[in-house]
């Protein structure tokens, strides 16, 4: 068979662990001849290909990004990016498909799967907000960066006895802030699934303070948000999927907790270094399981599903179960995360 992949949509540690179990198991257990499309669905509607083979493939396990590149292109919003879609994977006779990402790309591949394209997805996300699987590799990698900062920043806070606001990434779903909050001992955690009243979260703040000599760490989600009219955001641009880039909600939070407590206040943006360098164990252990698994769902024609994690066990979920809804924090996590607030 002739199965080519593709990662799109932001890039995550552990896509070139995925892609590297897809070849190995596809070439040496399958005789497949694997090749990867460049730069998500961009290289589909392109028709830009090269060759991976296990000798491709050596020395990537540990290796962040992803070797084929990356892009947010949705072929259902480019004029003619469906049909070029079928006309390269006929013509560049193409089997199966393996799609590597998240909602926006997993979405794409569950309509064309409609259109009859013969495609397995592989769910990939550090927000870690895919329906049907427990987990989606790359999320434990952005957690322990965000935990290994946070661990910094309490040290700096303590000596200046400061606020400091931490924004990670999440843009509908808090999974990163509720759990690096909990792993780092955050102060308070605000997350997307809940407004925040600035009120009360100044008030926490001046309680704890008023203790003694205290420091804070605030660990925000950059999709968090205050209730209505409590305090003015930034809005960003819009990308392909219609997602508005975020950032600055941290910023605002820093000012705003500074000017309302009088606590000197610093803010810490991670962004981007939560999706780079190299992977944890954890996540090229799940990250290998998905692409082994991937590879055999080709060859069972399990078209239209994807591999996921559930209860420690790899299964299928169909694509549309995957997309169909957002995962977002489950309020049990949180409730933990709650009992360490402001104490
Ligand atoms: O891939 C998910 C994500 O990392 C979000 O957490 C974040 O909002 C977004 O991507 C950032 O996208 P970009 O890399 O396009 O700035």
């Amino acid at each position: 068979m002739r199965v080519a992949m593709l990662t799109g949509g932001g890039d995550c540690p552990g896509l070139n662990a995925v892609m590297r179990a897809v070849v190995r198991k596809g070439e040496r257990t399958y005789g497949d001849e694997l090749v990867g499309f460049l730069d998500g669905w961009k290289g589909v509607i392109d028709g830009t290909i090269r060759p991976l083979d296990v000798e491709a493939m050596r020395g990537t396990l540990p290796r962040g990004g992803t070797v084929l590149g990356s892009s947010r292109t949705n072929p259902f919003k480019i004029d003619g990016g469906v049909d070029a879609c079928k006309e390269s994977l006929d013509r560049l006779g193409v089997d199966a498909l393996v799609a590597i990402g998240g909602e926006d790309t997993l979405g794409v591949a569950a309509k064309l799967h409609e259109l009859g394209v013969r495609v397995v997805g592989v769910p990939k996300t550090i927000d870690n907000d895919l329906s049907g699987t427990d987990l989606t590799f790359g999320f434990d990698t952005a957690v322990q960066i965000a935990v290994d900062a946070i661990d910094r920043l309490h040290t700096t806070a303590e000596s200046h006895h400061r606020v400091m606001v931490v924004e990670v990434m999440g843009r509908h779903a808090g999974h990163i802030a509720a759990w690096a909050g909990i792993a780092g001992g955050a102060t308070m955690t605000l997350i997307p699934e809940e407004p925040f009243d600035i009120d009360e979260v100044c008030e926490a703040l001046r309680r704890r303070h008023a203790k003694g000599n205290y420091a804070s760490i605030v660990v925000v989600s950059e999709g968090a948000t205050p209730t209505e009219g409590s305090m003015t955001l930034q809005t960003g641009e819009v990308d392909a999927f219609g997602h508005v880039r975020l950032g600055g909600i941290g910023a605002r939070l820093a000012e705003e907790v500074e000017a309302r407590t009088g606590f000197e206040t610093r803010q810490t943006v991670l962004g981007h270094v939560q999706r780079g360098g190299t992977p944890t164990a954890f996540d090229r252990v799940l990250a290998t399981r998905f692409g082994v698994a991937a590879i055999d769902a080709v060859h069972d024609d399990a078209f239209g599903q994807m591999v996921a994690l559930q209860g420690g066990d790899i299964v299928r979920v169909p694509l549309s179960v995957a997309v169909g809804t957002l995962k977002t924090v489950d309020p049990s996590i949180y409730e933990v995360a709650k009992v360490f607030f402001a104490g």
